[in-house]
């Protein structure tokens, strides 16, 4: 026999045998790779009697394509056979319950700063920003507080380098300087935000929000203050009259100042705002001082208004029954989820749009 006709018997037969993808691979480089038995024939075409060659040549065309067909056949014939199998596995048990969806909350101080926002925006006033990052001279020199003063060590400041020219902003009054600069007045704008004190315990965070509010106008006056800030708590708190109180107090960037609280009272172990005899310190509030504008080139002769700043989680704590502070920023889900806010199923008073 031939030596092509023993290479098509012998491999015909082996490829009836039942085979695995890797082992078909592997008849496939015997015969057909760099050294296969079928490229070598190839190879020696050059070499036959040239009476012969002919003959030679179309028989092993005829071989290989034999062989290669066979090849190709058992590959697909695995291929089909792996496809059926899976598909006889994994059917789909369309009765089974499907999985439950757990959808975010929006944190109780989110929805706050939305609520605030939307409150102010009702009365005019505009959303302004500023970085976390401050430098010491928006934080605390344009606000009229000087190297030495001894503010600057009541707000227990975390500085970021060793001349103590850039800290974590001590509270969004900064904004009140940024805004001034860039812009002409009249102002009329709020900042919510991050602000950061070197505290800790179950009312005070290192890390912790406040809405500051500044209104500089032609004539603006502690009138306005007033009654800016007693429409807002009314609102906020979705109370038709409230008992507030302006106490003095000091910032050295408004003069006078004031400290206000609301009058609140315990009924059935729970708070209800807006009356009683006890009260609640939530905010610190003033004329912006003459020095603060010259600081910033605006002629306080020529204009005047107020600055308010409003501790946020403190009013988020108050309204929505949270008692320790801590637990704002402790992203513990269990929390979250029992007094975050559901995206789609927004309470019936609530004002602001979803960040
Ligand atoms: N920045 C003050 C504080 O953090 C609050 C404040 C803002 C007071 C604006 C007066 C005017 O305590």
């Amino acid at each position: 026999m031939s030596d092509l006709k023993k290479i098509k018997e012998e491999f015909i037969s082996k490829l009836k045998l039942k085979l695995d993808l890797a082992q078909i691979n592997e008849i496939k480089s015997d015969l057909f790779g760099k050294s296969g038995l079928i490229t070598s024939q190839f190879k020696q075409i050059a070499s036959i009697a040239e009476s012969e060659r002919k003959n030679f040549a179309s028989d092993l065309n005829l071989i290989k394509d034999e062989l290669q067909s066979l090849i190709n056949t058992k590959i697909s014939e695995i291929e089909i056979a792996d496809i059926n199998e899976k598909l006889e596995k994994e059917k789909i048990d369309v009765t089974l319950p499907e999985r439950t969806i757990i959808r975010g909350k929006i944190h109780p101080v989110s929805q706050t700063i939305d609520e605030i926002s939307s409150i102010f925006s009702e009365i005019g006033f505009s959303v302004a920003e500023g970085p976390d990052v401050e430098n010491e001279y928006n934080n605390f020199t344009a606000l009229n507080t000087p190297d030495h003063h001894p503010a600057r060590d009541m707000h227990d400041t975390f500085y970021l380098d060793k001349e103590k020219k850039k800290l974590l902003r001590t509270h969004t009054s900064p904004v009140q300087i940024r805004t001034m600069l860039k812009n002409k007045p009249p102002f009329k704008i709020i900042a919510p935000g991050r602000t950061y004190r070197s505290d800790s315990d179950q009312t005070h965070a290192p890390m912790f929000h406040q809405v500051e509010g500044l209104h500089i106008d032609k004539d603006i006056n502690m009138g306005h203050l007033k009654g800016c800030l007693n429409y807002f708590i009314k609102e906020f708190f979705e109370v038709d009259k409230i008992q507030m109180r302006f106490r003095p107090s000091h910032f050295p960037f408004t003069e006078p100042s004031a400290e206000v609280d609301i009058g609140y009272k315990i009924k059935d172990g729970k708070i209800i705002i807006g009356e009683g005899d006890k009260w609640l310190e939530i905010l610190g509030c003033g004329m912006v001082h003459p020095n603060v504008l010259k600081n910033v080139k605006i002629n306080p002769d020529s204009f005047q208004g107020f600055a308010f700043g409003i501790g946020i989680d403190r009013l988020a704590m108050l309204k929505y029954g949270i008692n320790d502070l801590r637990a704002f920023f402790e992203c513990d889900y269990r929390w979250l989820n029992h007094f975050g806010f559901d995206p789609l199923d927004v309470p019936t008073n609530y004002r602001g749009l979803s960040r």
